[in-house]
């Protein structure tokens, strides 16, 4: 039998564990696919045990995306921003990706919404925000990092080709010309708040929000009322574990399957 698994903590609420899973059930993959909380001081014993055991493939969340840099060759993507969401043990050292970058990526590709040469706003400037910004220069777009603390926006942008930061007062201006609007922040998850006012999006815009929990956050029911195109956060969640599967297992991923498998699970 083949393991996967998640190491983070919490990984208690993770919805790779049923994602994979419906993957491996529609291939016919004798697999598994389990969630580990470990202690903080154990990573470095954490992935030589993994590799030990012979578990195939990890994917890494908060808070160990940066402590296991050390013990994986990083692929240059990974390497450049600085954080790994999957773990190969196929090759020794194993290889550190970020499928993070990718799965923004094919959100805006299974889309349709090319990202050369548009402008974009992105709100945040935390772990996800960063995933975003590096994606967003991958393909080529313009984009306006904006962010409650300036500071964090400053330095993310200050690291990216084709980006520029500032503070969330900067939205009224910076909305009116841009083609995609991404929430990288919290808000809208606890409560049904949204990051902008609804008046300043438009039906040009594209508006992507990373919430996933819930799915039709306040912002994207704001943007649906002024006819811009909307994407859920249940995308990018699905498409870095679709990258994640791909690298693990050389197959391609049964990509509805474990699309409706997560839609089924989150409201
Ligand atoms: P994640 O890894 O999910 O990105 P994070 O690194 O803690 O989480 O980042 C959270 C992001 O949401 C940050 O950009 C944060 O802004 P600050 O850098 O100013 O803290 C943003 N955020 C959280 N609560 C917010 C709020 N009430 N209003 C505006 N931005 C908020």
């Amino acid at each position: 039998m083949d393991v996967y698994g998640l190491i983070g903590n919490p990984v208690g609420h993770s919805l790779s564990p049923p994602m994979h899973e419906a993957a491996y059930e529609e291939l016919g993959m004798n697999a598994r696919y389990v969630t580990f909380e470990p202690e903080p001081e154990a990573i470095e014993s954490v992935i030589t045990g993994a590799q030990a055991l012979g578990i195939q493939g990890l994917n890494v969340t908060i808070p160990f995306k940066q402590d296991v840099l050390e013990q994986v060759t990083c692929d240059p993507t990974a390497e450049r921003i600085g954080a790994v969401n999957t773990i190969d043990f196929s090759t020794d050292p194993p290889t550190g990706y970020n499928t993070d970058i990718t799965g923004v990526i094919r959100t805006f590709k299974h889309h349709d919404i090319t990202l050369e040469d548009r402008t974009a706003v992105i709100i945040g400037a935390g772990g996800a925000a960063r995933a975003v910004a590096f994606a967003l220069a991958d393909a080529g777009a313009e984009f306006h990092i904006v962010n409650r603390t300036e500071s964090k926006a400053e330095s993310l942008a200050a690291e990216l080709e084709g980006a520029t930061a500032g503070g969330l007062s900067e939205l009224p201006s910076v909305l009116p010309d841009a083609d995609i609007l991404i929430n990288a922040t919290s808000v809208g998850m606890e409560e049904d708040q949204s990051p902008v006012s609804a008046e300043l999006l438009h039906a040009d815009l594209t508006v992507f929000d990373a919430v996933y929990r819930p799915l039709q956050t306040k912002l994207l029911r704001d943007a649906q009322a002024v006819g811009a195109e909307t994407i859920d956060g249940a995308w990018m969640l699905l498409y870095q574990g679709v990258a994640a599967f791909e690298i693990w297992t050389d197959k391609e991923a049964p990509v509805s399957t474990m699309n409706q498998e997560l839609r089924n699970r989150l409201e």
